[in-house]
């Protein structure tokens, strides 16, 4: 079988209904949910091949909304179903991931250019959206603040050290045990952002941030083909206003830091990753990215390994290659790296990331995380976000 047999293969064994709701599971023995930008992952890959499983992936997602306009980071369909940590809420967790949604719904109208599902899932992306930019951004700064680090997606990146004053050499045990008090923080404050961001957590992330500035600008084509003249405004003018932010408070030496809200804007300074997602959303000059590519994405000293790219610069006392989130290799990290490459007409570049990503697979399998200096699979069996690998085949 080739790898995009494979891909597609592992989506369709992974995917569930449950009462009528469709979804894929990220990996069946240890992500037995539906999570949400896993789930735009799964529905960028099939929008060419399935767009009805694509559609009905997204309409699952948006289904469990909340009243406030939340979308949560994981739902737990089946009733019942055991959770192994508690995130909030019964049947949903009370935390939300990185906004992905309007980028997988435009890819999905991008090959069937039919609008009808636009129309009917356009209310419930738009209030998601008015929520990250009202809720999550109390101060009316400009940018969207997470109220956890597993809201960035990265679990345990070293980005949050500082603001879990945790050491740098945790354990990923420790580390989880840490969340979970957060998260026990979080529920004194009941989920209220404003709250618990002031209280416990608040971090504005650039990865988050990039991908709403790129979402909104999606959000936007929406709302405009289908003649909504209002939320087209709200989009474009977000666009600016969080774009503008990003550059005033999180922009120094070159690159885009995370940094802490409460704190007025303390660089997080331990270089990772999110150095290139801003790549993803038009955010560096085109010398700037140039620069960046070369410097950083391409040198054998920080993130460039025989395997992949590191998730932490080599450099940073936190590098682990076996580390989870501290420095091993991921397929999103590298698909929004691939997208940001070819976005500035970095074709080369973006061919030896596509390169890798195959290779992994191809040696590892559809593993959940890799060891970039060496290529071992570690973690979840049978995960999906291999798959994105098809969509850096077709792009
Ligand atoms: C891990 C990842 C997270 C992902 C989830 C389900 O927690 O860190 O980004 O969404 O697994 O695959």
């Amino acid at each position: 079988m080739t790898i995009r047999d494979e891909a597609f293969a592992l989506l369709t064994a992974n995917r569930r209904t449950t009462d009528g709701n469709i979804y894929t599971v990220p990996s069946p023995e240890m992500y037995p949910y539906q999570w949400l930008w896993d789930s735009c992952f799964h529905a960028i890959v099939l929008a060419k091949s399935e767009p009805e499983a694509a559609v009905a992936e997204l309409r699952s997602l948006v289904s469990r909304q909340f009243a406030n306009g939340m979308i949560p980071h994981i739902i737990y369909w089946v009733p019942g179903q055991l959770h192994r940590y508690d995130w909030g809420t019964d049947s949903t967790s009370a935390l939300t991931q990185p906004p992905m949604l309007a980028y997988a719904a435009w890819e999905i109208y991008k090959e069937t250019q039919d609008d009808s599902f636009l129309v009917e899932l356009y209310p419930a992306l738009l209030r998601y959206y008015e929520y990250l930019i009202d809720k999550r951004d109390p101060r009316d700064h400009h940018l969207a603040g997470i109220i956890n680090p597993d809201e960035s997606g990265e679990d345990n990146s070293p980005r949050f050290d500082d603001v879990l004053h945790v050491p740098v050499d945790i354990s990923r045990e420790d580390h989880l045990k840490r969340r979970v008090e957060l998260i026990d923080a979080n529920r004194t404050c009941n989920f209220d952002a404003e709250l618990c961001m002031k209280r416990h957590f608040w971090v504005k992330d650039v990865p988050f941030n990039a991908i709403l500035v790129e979402n909104l600008r999606i959000l936007s084509n929406i709302a405009s083909l289908l003649d909504r003249k209002d939320g087209e405004h709200f989009c474009n003018l977000n666009v600016d206003l969080v774009s503008a932010a990003m550059r005033e408070r999180l922009f120094a030496d070159g690159v885009y830091w995370s940094a802490v809200a409460i704190t007025d804007y303390e660089p997080l300074k331990v270089a990772t990753w999110a150095h290139f997602a801003p790549l993803f959303a038009g955010l560096y000059t085109p010398e700037e990215a140039r620069a960046l590519v070369d410097s950083q994405l391409f040198n054998e000293d920080t993130f460039w390994a025989p395997h992949g790219v590191r998730t932490v610069s080599k450099q940073e006392k936190a590098y682990r290659p076996d580390g989870y989130w501290r420095g091993s290799a991921w397929m999103a990290p590298h698909w929004f790296i691939y997208k940001g490459l070819l976005r500035y007409g970095f074709t080369e570049e973006a061919r030896q990331v596509r390169e890798k990503s195959i290779a992994l697979i191809e040696r590892s399998g559809f593993r959940e995380y890799f060891n970039p200096e060496t290529g071992e699979g570690y973690g979840a069996h049978n995960f999906t976000w291999g798959a994105l690998v098809t969509d850096m085949m077709d792009a």
